[in-house]
């Protein structure tokens, strides 16, 4: 199967063959060794984001409020039998604060992300966001805080959040099972997919790439449900072991899996909001810009506090601990330009 024909057709149909057919296309995409073949592939889906979204790339401010967490994934660093993570919350004052430094450094999509974490109530989330949205009327509020009910989510919604980010992490049962301790669910973490979507939010799926258990066949069926989902996010970044998790002696997902994902995901959902991660930028050095390059179109620069930055270990290695929002503000700039792109002050919403 020739590369260039597969990527064309995907474009042009925004899915991949049904059935096996499609799986051997998309390893052929993921496995090609022809250099011109994948400059084709890089290109074109560059080429559909220009169109759209043009040489700007939109920022969001990330604020890591709480690494308490309920849950018990087999990959993250914060779940609750790490008994290493020295756990912190931060206060809604310390959360404002992070929201003010932000504005002054022109992010308008504030990212409050965090573990499942009790204290946090519904009560004291939607306090939360109203007072965001009530300081700064211009900014879009994200949530990333994981399974609730669907009365919860729309709490949040009428409080005034605009988005939600809860990644699918793998839309293949096994290997959901393979990834989460036996309480969690897909059925589950769908349901709340969609009924985000319905809630009226700009919902972001995703998964990790190199997840242990993952293959082309898992990743297929990720990619035929971002179709059916139709979000106007998804996320995707390298896995990477974190020491204190069971899945501490696995290998990393690679740079280069990533960076063919980013653009097969673009072409399939051309308007799709698609960051270049924090954890693409933990693999590599020139990570984030390699992302852009290969289609994507957000960064998520760290808001949170300096003290507490380094205990929000989700992995290893994580960039930018020691750096105060200002500097890694101004450092994604620079990036940026030295590949001719431009950030930009602005909410960012999706382009329909
Ligand atoms: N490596 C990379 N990404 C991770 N995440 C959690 N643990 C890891 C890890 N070890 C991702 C998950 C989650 C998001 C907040 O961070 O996909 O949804
Ligand atoms: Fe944080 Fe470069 S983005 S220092």
């Amino acid at each position: 199967m020739k590369i260039r024909e597969i990527t064309d057709r995907l474009y042009e149909t925004g899915l991949f063959t049904a059935g096996e057919r499609g799986i051997r296309e998309l390893e052929a995409l993921l496995t090609t060794q022809e250099e011109e073949e994948l400059a084709y592939l890089r290109e074109k889906a560059r080429a559909v984001t220009n169109q759209i979204y043009g040489k700007e790339v939109y920022i969001r401010g990330l604020i890591e409020f709480t690494n308490y967490c309920k849950n018990n994934c087999i990959y993250c660093g914060i779940r609750r039998d790490n008994t290493n993570a020295q756990r912190y919350r931060l206060s809604k004052e310390q959360i404002m604060e992070c929201c003010e430094t932000g504005y002054a450094l022109g992010f308008r999509t504030f990212v409050l992300q965090g573990g499942e974490d009790a204290y946090f109530t519904d009560d004291r989330v939607c306090g939360i966001v109203s007072d965001i949205k009530a300081k700064f009327s211009d900014c879009a509020v994200t949530l990333s805080i994981g399974e609730k009910s669907k009365e919860s989510y729309q709490a949040y919604f009428d409080a005034g959040a605009d988005r939600y980010l809860l990644r699918h992490e793998t839309a293949d049962e096994q290997h959901y099972r393979q990834l989460h301790p036996p309480e969690m669910s897909l059925e589950n973490r769908k349901r709340c997919l969609y009924d985000l979507k319905e809630i009226g939010y700009q919902v972001g799926c995703g998964f990790m790439v190199g997840s242990p258990h993952q293959s082309f066949d898992t990743l297929y069926e990720d990619l035929n449900f971002i179709k059916e989902l139709e979000p106007h996010m998804v996320g995707i970044g390298p896995f990477i072991p974190q020491k204190d998790t069971p899945f501490g002696g696995e290998k990393a997902g690679t740079l280069d899996r990533t960076l063919r994902l980013l653009s097969i995901i673009r072409l399939m959902n051309p308007h799709v909001l698609l960051p270049a991660t924090t954890a693409l930028g933990t693999i590599h050095p020139q990570g984030r810009e390699m992302g852009i390059q290969a289609g994507a179109n957000v960064v998520m620069p760290n808001l949170s506090p300096v003290e507490v930055r380094d205990k929000y270990k989700l992995y290893d290695n994580k960039i930018c601990t020691g750096d105060e929002a200002a500097e890694c503000r101004h450092c994604m700039s620079r990036r940026m330009e030295s590949i001719g792109y431009r950030v930009v002050v602005a909410r960012g919403d999706f382009i329909s």
